[in-house]
């Protein structure tokens, strides 16, 4: 079929905010996502998998001024970096078609004409937010995000604050997205609908803040410098920013807008069930076909986190089980729509009996009998079928009918259990049959040669349709079999596999592994990562007279350009406003710590009395004061009302 005319189906993830770096459950929802688009792949359809991140905000603000590096540079460490997001989709093999960056210029463009569009339609309105606000670390928090009334960051203490921020008007929305969420299939799992009307749309929707002014990071509001959008409006548009919407980077918006489904995790419902519609209906825009809220990976019956040690840890547990297993625990083990419990016992177990046990078992033995009574190929006049056949032949042939039912309901563990129950009647069916008794006698070579066939038929029939979960064992296993079709047609149909299919022999698909040992090196290699140390205090000095002290002049500087120095790591190159008619040059050594266009018309102190000196050839004169312990460095920065030229005494 010619791509044009094929069946669109568009799926998404959430887009992942790179504040930290990701673990197994994190890799849950967007595992589950890509086997959704290879099985749509599989059925014909023209797939677009959507996935990204999730890039502005305080916390990332906070996160970098932490680290002492620009927020864009935080999330690039973190998407872009060695095992970053990006990484970890190669590393999980996922096959995503797009990956979205909410700092990419045609998001950011995009959004300001969204934002504008919801303004101009009187949406989006200016009003006040309160909320709690913690000076030191100038952000606000709602009462909820408090920790024990304090702030989560730093544990001091919040005062009631106010600040000027845009509002969309959700309450507007509440009936049509009642309406939506009860007659409608828009959200599944069924649970998660009541929760929405009881809990959130029936208590009383108020309209939701969607600009800020209080911190920096973020997409600027073009009509009013100043605010910066707020999370919302920003992340849930990019499902179709990314297709080109209201933007000239792609476009794909016509081909496949409205999204088929988006799966979200839990804690996101609301966003995506009822503020994404909301938004949707203000801007004018067919709504998306289906929310699916997924249920959480939990560690101890607790949220999953990284701090809990490297027994979550993605890279560990690919490099000693392999991606196919991973991904295959993860959606063989839990109902898509509930929690479930993650242990590494119930990973190997599973890794155990299903894979070790039953999968590899069923490929190795049919191959290695190929092998061995056959020389790797059947011989095609001769094949003699029983009655004991009927079971197995019926069950692997209707297979896909019973599957695809399940997938079409995003019921992975359901699919799953149907191609195992396929897999144990097939091993059944080895016992019964038993060809090792057929071999002994020539009469019965040609019974002999139908039983394998039926075997090699059934494996590749299951191994047809795990692709969407294992990939690369899935090809690995028709490539042993000598299977040459594997489209969804071939495996709707019992008896597709050539008769004369040359059969080869390989490495062990997935060795037992033996428990009690394996969860003793896990239990070895479990660090948790360090908590921070604080660095220690300097030494004190030894005390200074008042008239020494006061001979040093410290005078307050305006950044009027600044540059790194050529051929050097270290120094940058300010040009500053000292409050006299000339401007003033001092080099630093702080270029580990800014960037240049970070210090641009920033207030700085500086020692302005030290004789000049030469450093890499150019002249500095003075030396900007900063703040030091350990190996982090802050510039002393005051606020921008402190004019140049002033004495600090
Ligand atoms: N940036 C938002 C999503 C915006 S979508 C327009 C966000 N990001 S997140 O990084 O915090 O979470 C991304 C997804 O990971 C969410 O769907 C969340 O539910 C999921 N998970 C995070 N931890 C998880 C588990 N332990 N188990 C399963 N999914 C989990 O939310």
């Amino acid at each position: 079929m010619c791509d044009s005319c094929k069946p669109k189906f568009y799926i998404t993830t959430p887009i992942y905010y790179p504040s930290d770096k990701l673990h197994i459950g994190h890799t849950y929802c967007t595992v589950a996502t890509d086997a959704m688009a290879r099985y749509k792949r599989l059925r014909g359809y023209d797939v677009m998998f959507l996935t990204g991140t999730d890039e502005h905000g305080q916390k990332i603000e906070t996160r970098a001024k932490t680290a002492g590096i620009t927020p864009q540079q935080f999330v690039d460490n973190i998407v872009t970096g060695e095992k970053g997001v990006l990484d970890l989709w190669k590393l999980m093999n996922i096959s995503y078609d797009r990956f979205i960056r909410t700092t990419d210029d045609y998001h950011v463009e995009a959004i300001q004409k969204i934002f504008k569009k919801m303004y101009e339609n009187g949406d989006i309105y200016k009003g006040t937010y309160k909320g709690m606000y913690c000076t030191p670390c100038e952000s606000f928090w709602t009462e909820s995000q408090l920790k024990d009334g304090k702030c989560p960051d730093c544990g001091r203490d919040c005062q009631p604050a106010e600040e000027e921020a845009y509002f969309f008007r959700l309450s507007k929305y509440a009936q049509p997205v009642r309406d939506l969420l009860t007659n409608t299939d828009f959200l599944e799992p069924r649970s998660r609908v009541n929760e929405m009307v009881n809990n959130f749309i029936d208590a009383g929707l108020e309209d939701l803040c969607v600009s800020r002014t209080s911190f920096t990071w973020g997409i600027p509001v073009d009509f009013d410098p100043g605010h910066v959008v707020y999370v919302w409006v920003d992340a849930l548009f990019n499902y179709t920013t990314a297709l080109g919407f209201m933007n000239d980077k792609y476009d794909d918006y016509e081909k496949y807008w409205p999204a088929d489904v988006h799966f979200v995790g839990k804690e996101i419902v609301r966003f995506h069930s009822i503020i994404w519609p909301a938004m949707l209906m203000s801007m004018g825009m067919p709504l998306p076909k289906k929310v699916f809220g997924h249920g959480w990976l939990l560690l101890d019956g607790g949220k999953m986190s990284k701090s809990k040690g490297n027994v979550v840890d993605p890279y560990l547990l690919a490099e000693r089980y392999g991606t196919d297993a991973l991904r295959f625990f993860l959606l063989r083990s839990f109902p898509f729509g509930t929690d479930g419990n993650f242990s590494n016992e119930l990973l190997i177990s599973c890794i155990n009996t299903d894979l070790a046990n039953d999968l590899g078992n069923l490929v190795s033995r049919t191959v290695a009998m190929v092998q061995k009574y056959f020389g790797g190929k059947l011989d095609p006049d001769q094949f003699y079928n029983a009655a004991q056949d009927n079971e197995l032949v019926t069950m692997a042939g209707s297979l896909h009918e019973r599957y695809a039912a399940q997938m079409e309901r995003y019921a992975f563990q359901n699919a799953l259990s149907e191609i195992f129950a396929v897999i144990s009647r097939a091993n059944k069916y080895i016992d019964e049959t038993a060809p090792w008794v057929l071999a002994k006698d020539e009469a019965k070579r040609a019974r002999l040669a139908c039983v394998m066939y039926h075997l090699l038929e059934t494996v590749r029939i299951c191994a047809g349709l795990l692709q969407p979960f294992m990939p690369d064992t899935s090809a690995e296993i028709l490539r042993r079999i000598g299977a040459e079709r594997s489209d969804w047609e071939s495996l709707c149909k019992f008896g597709v596999l050539a008769s004369d299919a040359q059969v080869t022999a390989g490495a062990v698909l997935f060795p037992r592994i033996d428990a009690a040992k394996e969860l003793e090196a896990l239990e070895a290699l479990n660090t948790k990562p360090e908590e921070p140390k604080e660095d220690p205090l300097p030494e004190p000095l030894p005390p200074v007279s008042f008239d020494e002290f006061s001979k040093v002049e410290m005078t307050v500087v305006k950044v009027v350009a600044c540059e790194k120095v050529k051929k050097s790591e270290k120094l940058l190159k300010f040009t500053l406003n000292d409050g006299t008619e000339q401007p003033r040059q001092i080099l630093s050594g702080i270029a580990k710590y800014y960037e240049p266009e970070q210090l641009l018309g920033k207030t700085l102190v500086a020692v302005t009395n030290l004789p000049p000196r030469k450093m890499m050839g150019q002249e500095s004169c003075g030396m900007l004061l900063s703040a030091e312990r350990g190996d982090k460095l802050h510039l002393i920065m005051l606020d921008d009302a402190v004019p140049a030229g002033a004495r600090l005494v």
